[in-house]
């Protein structure tokens, strides 16, 4: 663990640094309270300075927006491509990330923040670091982040394909585009073939909440093993299996992909960026070289039951952003040894694809979640090539198909 020290009423001093996006600690710190310009922050951070908040905590706040407009000042330019457009975006995100992250706050050894009005954020470090025995300092966009999953695990995210509320903890995808959701709660399910013929077995690989697991338990298949290779997705995964009364129909194993044995179907939903993520809660999104995907589709025969299926979950935003092609997925398939039965389409709609200002909307606009059913072999010749029609949304509690909530929870990944 690294230290950052700084000098107060002459006094040096010094506290363990702590960032979950593993950022090094700034070089240099000072303090900072109500009294600090933004403009003078804003220098100071650009810098590579830390400042470390002493005043009133909603002053950081608004110091923090006050920082942030100055980012927003210059916004990054739209690339000749669609690639180097992506490619700006994420500089420019890591750019603003790294600024705002210079300002500070010390969580003392109980996680109290020692500022005046600083509200009680004890259970929602305990819940994102676990037990803490020393003081340690962290960026407050982090604190932040810790402080909205707090709360989105606290009041969950409705799931209407389950009729029930998924409780996403810090740092894990959470189902809150709920489109894919419901691709999963609505295609075929493959008949039953396993040794205990009648009993119908699923895998559902890097299960995150356990979303997925709960939909096809729900849905009557009678075993499920969900596998993840977070830490923190595996515990919210078995938390999710509790609060739904589905201990014992879905077993939650990790950290992995696949589990031992065969499964009459085996679901995976990888991240769907081919590029580096920048913390722990982008790794739902972004895989640098695809490794999940090709994990999936390199080991998939072996751990199917004859006749069993697997539903491939990608969004083909990585295609629109020129970082992946058709043709490189679809060989990867035929390589794998399987063939596509039948492709299940929707379109995402997150405010996000309706923003004509974000750099990347005509990527976005464009972009289209797909359920792949992938099985083993050669394709026959009366295989499905083109895509079915997208299972109809089901209806909300108030009987309309309307377009859910979209506001992604704080601390945790939905989007790219
Ligand atoms: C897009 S999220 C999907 C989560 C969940 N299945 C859902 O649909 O909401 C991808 C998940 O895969 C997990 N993951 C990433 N790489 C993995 C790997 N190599 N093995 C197992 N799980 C992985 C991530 O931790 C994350 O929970």
């Amino acid at each position: 663990m690294s230290t950052i020290r700084w000098t107060e009423t002459n006094t040096p001093r010094s506290a363990h640094w702590h960032s979950e996006s593993a950022t090094p600690p700034p070089r240099r710190v000072i303090g900072a309270d109500d009294r600090m310009k933004a403009d003078t922050a804003y220098r100071l951070a650009c810098e590579g300075t830390g400042l470390l908040w002493r005043g009133d905590f909603h002053g950081a706040r608004r110091l923090l927006q006050a920082m942030s407009r100055r980012i927003d000042r210059k916004p990054p330019r739209r690339g000749d491509s669609p690639a180097e457009s992506f490619h700006l975006h994420r500089r420019a995100r890591g750019h603003r990330a790294r600024v705002l992250g210079r300002l500070l706050v010390l969580l003392e050894d109980d996680y109290r923040l020692n500022l005046r009005r600083a509200p009680d954020v004890r259970r929602a470090c305990i819940e994102a670091y676990g037990p803490q025995s020393e003081p340690m300092a962290v960026s407050l966009t982090e604190l932040l982040g810790v402080i909205g999953a707090h709360q989105w695990r606290t009041k969950g995210v409705e799931v209407p394909a389950l009729r029930a509320r998924i409780h996403p903890h810090y740092g894990v995808f959470s189902p809150v585009r709920g489109e894919y959701v419901d691709l999963v709660a609505h295609a075929p399910l493959p008949p039953p073939a396993g040794p205990r013929a009648g009993r119908r077995t699923a895998f559902d690989l890097g299960t995150g909440t356990g979303v997925l697991a709960a939909v096809l338990a729900r849905r009557g298949v009678d075993h499920v093993v969900a596998t993840d290779i977070s830490p923190r997705a595996l515990a919210c995964a078995e938390e999710n299996v509790r609060r739904l009364c589905l201990t014992g129909r879905v077993d939650v194993m990790g950290p992995g992909l696949f589990p031992d044995g065969r499964a009459d179907l085996v679901v995976c939903n990888p991240p769907w960026i081919p590029a580096r993520p920048t913390s722990a809660v982008e790794q739902g999104v972004y895989d640098p070289d695809g490794s999940m995907l090709r994990g999936f589709l390199t080991a998939l025969t072996a751990h199917l039951e004859p006749g069993g299926e697997g539903w491939l979950i990608l969004s083909d935003l990585a295609e629109h952003l020129g970082l992946r092609t058709r043709g490189e997925l679809l060989a990867g398939i035929e390589a794998a040894g399987l063939h596509v039965v039948g492709r299940i389409d929707t379109r995402p709609r997150h405010p996000r694809a309706m923003d004509a200002a974000d750099p990347l909307h005509a990527a976005r606009a464009a972009e289209v979640t797909s359920l792949w059913r992938l099985a083993a072999g050669r394709r026959p010749a009366s295989a499905v090539t083109g895509s079915e029609p997208a299972p109809a949304p089901p209806p909300d509690e108030d009987g309309s198909a309307s377009a859910r909530s979209t506001a992604s929870p704080a601390g945790t990944s939905s989007s790219a």
